[in-house]
């Protein structure tokens, strides 16, 4: 049995996923904001590379169907619905509506899990939701990789302490987990920062520009620990909430 985790898409390749339960894991706020999407029940997020893909694929949809979502360089992409805040995707919002979506690191990141067995999104707020997933799958003999989108494809110090967090009450109780190097560190960061989510966050590059660019209550949304708990799950190129109709 092991654990791996990948700091950065970059590192990740087809074949440390296949087969493999994937978690992405992009705090801030990419995997925030899908939970509570997913939460508020948006009918399905799909993740999309570009925003003039977004427009493109929007085309195929009824215009109140859809909801355009995403960011560069943190803000609302222009002419779009929504943003990347989490504070944004509220049921008002997102009820019954697919969201398109685009955004730096997390919506790529998601893509480079193809062969994997599943790939669900994780994060503060559906914490133990996912966890319980990831039990059951290391129970029953199924690896785990967990992919932290980090920043610019580089590694981002609250997806390692959010992986960290995972790896240490995955492996409690079960014996014989292998763990890379990443995971073996990721361990570290969880421990220094313990629950202090926001003093995590404010130690992070991406926390910090996101509190100067006034972002400062999305921060407190994405420390909100299950607050949002649920499953969602990635298969035919869009997130749906893993529930009764899509049980594993
Ligand atoms: C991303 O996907 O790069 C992030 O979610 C960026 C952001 O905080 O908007």
């Amino acid at each position: 049995m092991r654990i791996d985790v990948a700091f950065g898409v970059g590192s990740v390749t087809p074949a440390e996923t296949s087969g493999r339960l994937v978690v992405m894991i992009d705090v801030l706020r990419a995997s925030t904001s899908i939970t509570v999407a997913l939460a508020n029940d948006a009918r399905a997020v799909i993740p999309i590379e570009t925003p003039d893909d977004v427009v493109m694929r929007s085309k195929a949809f009824e215009r109140r169907d859809v909801r355009l979502a995403g960011e560069r360089r943190m803000n609302r992409i222009e002419g779009f619905d929504l943003g990347n805040s989490p504070l944004e995707f509220t049921r008002e919002h997102v009820e019954g509506k697919t969201i398109l979506m685009t955004t730096t690191n997390g919506t790529p990141a998601i893509s480079t899990t193809q062969g994997a067995r599943d790939v669900i999104i994780g994060s503060y707020v559906n914490y133990t939701a996912v966890l319980t997933m990831l039990r059951a799958a290391l129970r029953g003999g199924t690896d785990i990789m967990i992919v932290c989108a980090g920043r610019e494809r580089q590694f981002a110090l609250e997806d390692a302490g959010c992986a960290g967090r995972y790896v240490a009450n995955v492996t409690k109780r079960i014996t014989g987990v292998e763990l890379n190097d990443a995971a073996q560190s990721s361990l570290l960061i969880d421990r220094k920062y313990g629950d202090q989510f926001i003093r995590l966050f404010d130690a992070s590059e991406h926390g910090r520009a996101l509190r100067e660019a006034g972002f400062e209550q999305d921060l407190i949304a994405c420390a909100a620990l299950d607050s949002y708990p649920i499953i969602p799950i990635y298969q035919d190129r869009q997130i749906t909430k893993l529930g009764p109709d899509r049980e594993r």
